[in-house]
């Protein structure tokens, strides 16, 4: 007796939307996706419950006829590709006519469409099946998606908490809104504004609409257009050439988590792991370990060159050739940071009149001295003439102390953060000051909810910050040792911290301790003078793990006289 049977196409309509429809903001993007192919200049989402009772996503763009709005809840029914030859050639968000047969079958879903100047629809589908057709006036499209999954309990047992969905709905508008300058969003959760994006003129405006200006200012841009008199290209593509508009970190703006990390090729947010290679492999030799750059890189690609049709969610490409996409990210950012470095190095680096300082009796070489009357330098410089600990720095972070039998090397960096962390554990760092002039800190939405719902934490470390609204917080106190700090990578980094989750082995007050003091200890880039060495090494010795920075890497290494004497091979 066979057995193989042909699912029912109620069955097959759940299984396509298991592939493309995961949680409410697989259903967020689709239907932004599908308003921007409409050509809509302002789209509107709300969102009630984490999206788990209403999506709404409302656009002006060109609308839909009776016919098309009947016919787009059928699956594989698009305007989007005509024939084979199109499937090679997308230029379209949409073009799997999927999207909407998907979510339709898993939700209860109300379509309200019309063209311009024409009587516009109304219909209802509950589980795929279409319950009412009304006429209603409209121009553009509205969506409202209710009770997600209602069918599948099974599936709706996987959505998480309300505050979790938001964060997702956030993410994904965020991409969409990146990747689409020229168009407006407006998102509210529960009846409150969560983005307020116009539409913007170019992507740099983009990025200040959604991170300030505090946060564009620690970015370095990057172009690259074979075309070079057309910079509206950079935010396009055009067939036959490969365009990138980058904005990456500059050397002083690392992050401890991959968080702002975007990648969208012709307008498209996508995950691409060789891409993400080819921008770390420009900061090599500067990037520290454990750090993570912030990106957002547009790429330009001849659509006949990357299939779009690898993943059924879009999220994933195919080039058709990588290496030469991966060495034009590689190029073109190496060289935009090369150039940002060598500005901000050159302070150090300028050594005009030098004199050799004499062999201090410790016997190491100290310093170089400089005639240089450069602030930085000859600040730097002194310890040369103060005998006080025998110290000799070695590039910008490490710097080496003899005595007790040997020679100590040590990270400054991570002695600080050692140094702070304990004290923010302790309650020591707490004592915070009030700021004579609170500082507004802009975030991303995502951000900004995640440091709202945690100011009591933030509260115990002496970071007092309140709600300013448009994604600002506004920070009132803050503990001393975080005066010159970055408080908005610090924020930025909490909130990361937060929304990830924390390792099991930590609590979440230590896993926050650990980021905030490595945001607040001494930078690569300063270097210690003499007094200060001897203050940091002093307070290391106080600390209950002198040996180890909080993220386990070595604060310093100790070569006795016998090692060297071993490694001089007198031993
Ligand atoms: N907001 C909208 N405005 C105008 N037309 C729309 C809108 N949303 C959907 N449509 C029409 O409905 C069709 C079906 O949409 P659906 O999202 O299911 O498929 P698609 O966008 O063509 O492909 P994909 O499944 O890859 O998203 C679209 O091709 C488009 O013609
Ligand atoms: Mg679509």
């Amino acid at each position: 007796m066979p057995i193989i049977k042909i699912l029912p196409p109620d069955l097959r309509n759940k299984i396509a939307a298991g592939e493309v429809i995961e949680r409410p903001a697989s259903v967020v993007k689709e239907l932004i996706e599908n308003s921007i192919d409409a050509e809509s200049t302002s789209i509107r989402i709300d969102i009630l419950n984490g999206g788990k009772k209403l999506i709404s996503v409302s656009d002006n763009g060109i609308g839909m006829d009776r016919e098309d709005a009947l016919l787009c809840f059928e699956r594989h029914a698009t305007s989007k590709l005509k024939s084979e030859k199109d499937l090679f050639n997308i230029k379209t968000m949409g073009f799997r006519g999927e999207a909407l047969p998907s979510i339709a079958s898993v939700s209860k879903v109300t379509l309200i469409t019309g063209l311009k100047d024409a009587p516009g629809i109304s219909i209802s589908v509950h589980g795929g099946e279409i319950r009412e057709i009304k006429d209603s006036p409209s121009a553009g499209t509205s969506m409202e998606i209710r009770d997600l999954f209602f069918n599948t309990p099974a599936r709706r047992k996987f959505l998480k908490s309300t505050g979790t969905e938001v964060f997702h709905i956030i993410d994904t508008v965020t991409r969409e809104a990146l990747s689409h300058p020229e168009t407006g969003f407006l998102l509210n959760c529960d009846n409150q504004e969560v983005m307020n994006l116009p539409a913007a003129s170019c992507i740099r405006e983009r990025i200040l609409q959604l991170y300030g200006s505090e946060f564009l200012d620690g970015l370095v841009e990057a172009t690259h257009s074979e075309d070079s008199s057309s910079a509206s290209l950079r935010e396009s593509w055009k067939e036959s050439e490969t365009t990138l508009s980058a904005f990456v970190s500059n050397t002083a703006t690392f992050r401890n988590s991959r968080a702002h990390q975007f990648i969208f090729i012709n307008k498209r947010p996508v995950k691409d792991t060789s891409i993400s290679h080819a921008v770390y492999r420009a900061y090599e030799g500067i990037l520290p370990h454990e750090k993570h750059p912030v990106f957002f890189l547009f790429l330009g690609i001849d659509p006949e060159k990357v299939d779009f049709n690898v993943h059924p969610a879009k999220r994933e490409i195919r080039f058709a050739d990588k290496e030469s996409v991966y060495q034009l990210v590689l190029g073109n950012l190496r060289e935009a940071i090369r150039k940002e470095r060598d500005a901000y190095v050159k302070p150090f680096a300028e050594s005009p009149e030098t004199i050799q300082a004499p062999t201090s009796m410790y016997g190491i070489t100290e310093a170089v001295v400089s005639a240089s009357s450069d602030s930085i330098v000859s600040e730097n410089l002194e310890l040369a003439y103060k005998p006080l600990l025998p110290s000799l720095y070695l590039g910008d972070t490490f710097f080496a102390v003899s005595g007790k039998g040997g020679l100590t090397l040590i990270d400054h960096h991570a002695a600080h953060e050692r140094i702070l962390y304990e004290r923010l554990l302790t309650g020591m760092a707490s004592q915070s000051s009030r700021l004579l002039f609170p500082r507004q800190v802009r975030l991303s939405s995502r951000e900004y909810k995640a440091i709202l719902e945690n100011t009591s934490i933030l509260r115990e470390f002496g970071i007092e910050a309140d709600d300013f609204g448009h994604d600002t917080v506004l920070i009132r106190s803050l503990p001393e040792a975080l005066n010159e700090a970055d408080i908005r990578g610090i924020l930025s980094d909490i909130a990361s911290c937060i929304i990830k989750g924390i390792p099991p082995d930590k609590s979440l007050r230590e896993s926050l301790a650990a980021r905030i003091a490595c945001h607040s200890s001494v930078r690569g880039s300063r270097v210690l003078n003499q007094e200060e060495i001897a203050n940091l090494l002093e307070d290391l010795e106080q600390t209950r793990h002198p040996d180890q920075c909080p993220h386990g890497r070595p604060t310093r290494i100790f070569l006795s006289l016998d090692a060297l004497k071993k490694m001089f091979r007198r031993k």
